[in-house]
């Protein structure tokens, strides 16, 4: 049997990590600037994450929702604790999509009302509701293609008061952070609207985290830069660090009912030790601190190259805008520097998405490269 053929592929096949690096079957070495899609937090390989994950691989790796599983409770308690709210209830799942799925799921349960309001150029994933929420119509089926979702640019504030006069929108989602369409973000008076036109409507605000979280802007979550209290909030990637774990963390005011939503593995014991174990790398190492200072660094050695037209982003979520396509560049990156990258829909941007134990001197040896290929 042969692989389904959905990737182009880079000619580089890794076999081993070890915090930002990765070393391929040749034995190259690589600099991970982009964590495999936002996926890795606290590095490659971290000792207490894989100790963690065989201790438990000797335990037990599975059993079903249907029992009690007390790592779930800690993996909620913890997640409580680290991200400020406390107060909040936890589903667990398995991935970004499935994540972003059952929040929009919950949100018409709760709302019993069935439109989206998506932003364009978002990104949500490639499920039945969360890729018709997402601005690409080349990933999207006829199938998808049957949810009523209106998609509004973001900062057009009367497109968002247009489509929330339909009266029947369940939901708005939006990334704090475009990751997929380039890094664009809300204004606060942007976001704050939002969230005031889903209370004043009766519909919920789900805040999708799942690349913008985890810590990767030096909060825990990247709309905790504002203040607003988003009713879902979608999880995945980082909190694995490469484990498939997703999420969806639910205001007290939605209320739980046996079969609402369901699953066989989320939630599963080796996924709750992965989570579990991050949370406590990213508090012991107090990863998130140090992020606002690599920033400043970043952006610093980024103004001296003069074809960087905008840093786009915020902490370790950043993009370099050039004034030319990065495509070529990005392959010199790799192909002549080692250095892992990622691209996005804005062809001219540089996608830095970086395990969260990155050092000043990744970031030089970055700037080095470049100033070197340019
Ligand atoms: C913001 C956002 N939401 C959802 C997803 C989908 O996650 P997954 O690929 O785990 O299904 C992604 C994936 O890139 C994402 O960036």
């Amino acid at each position: 049997m042969k692989l389904f053929d959905v990737y182009p592929l880079y000619d580089i096949n890794p076999i081993y990590g070890d915090d930002v690096w990765i070393y391929d079957k040749k034995g190259e070495k690589y600099l991970d600037l982009y964590g495999g899609h936002a996926v890795i937090s606290i590095g490659h390989n971290c000792s207490e994450f894989t100790d963690a994950l065989k201790n438990q691989i000797e335990k037990l790796v599975f059993y079903s929702n249907a029992v009690e599983n007390d790592l779930q409770r800690e993996f909620a308690n913890q997640l409580g604790i680290v991200s400020g709210l406390k107060h909040h209830s936890l589903f667990l799942c398995n991935s970004g999509a499935e994540a972003v799925e059952n929040a929009l799921k919950l949100a018409s349960f709760h709302t019993h009302k069935e439109r989206i309001v998506a932003f364009k150029n978002g990104f949500h994933g490639r499920t039945s509701a969360a890729v018709a929420a997402s601005d690409f119509e080349l990933i999207k089926s006829d199938l998808n293609k049957q949810h009523h979702v209106d998609f509004v640019d973001l900062e057009d504030f009367e497109g968002l008061f247009a489509t929330f006069d339909k009266e029947d929108v369940a939901a708005c989602i939006i990334e704090p952070i475009q990751g997929v369409g380039g890094l664009d973000q809300p204004s606060e008076h942007f976001f704050k609207t939002i969230e005031k036109l889903c209370k004043e409507n009766g519909s919920c605000l789900i805040v999708d985290e799942i690349q913008s979280g985890c810590g990767r802007t030096g909060r825990y979550f990247a709309h905790q830069h504002y203040d607003i209290r988003p009713d879902l909030i979608t999880i995945a990637k980082g909190i694995g660090n490469g484990f498939p774990v997703g999420g969806v963390i639910i205001d007290n005011k939605i209320k739980a009912r046996y079969g609402l939503l369901g699953t066989t593995y989320g939630g599963n014991h080796l996924a709750c030790s992965a989570g579990i174990s991050v949370l406590n790398v990213l508090s012991r190492l107090q990863l998130m601190d140090k992020i606002p200072e690599l920033e400043t660094h970043f952006r610093n050695r980024a103004s001296k190259i003069s074809s960087i037209k905008k840093v786009k982003g915020r902490g370790l979520m950043l993009g370099l805008e050039f004034d030319f396509e990065v495509s070529k560049l990005r392959e010199n990156l790799l192909y002549k520097c080692n250095i892992f990258t990622g691209g996005s829909s804005n062809k001219k941007l540089l996608r830095i998405l970086p395990p969260l134990t990155l050092q000043v001197k990744h970031i030089d040896q970055l700037f080095s490269s470049l100033e070197q290929l340019l």
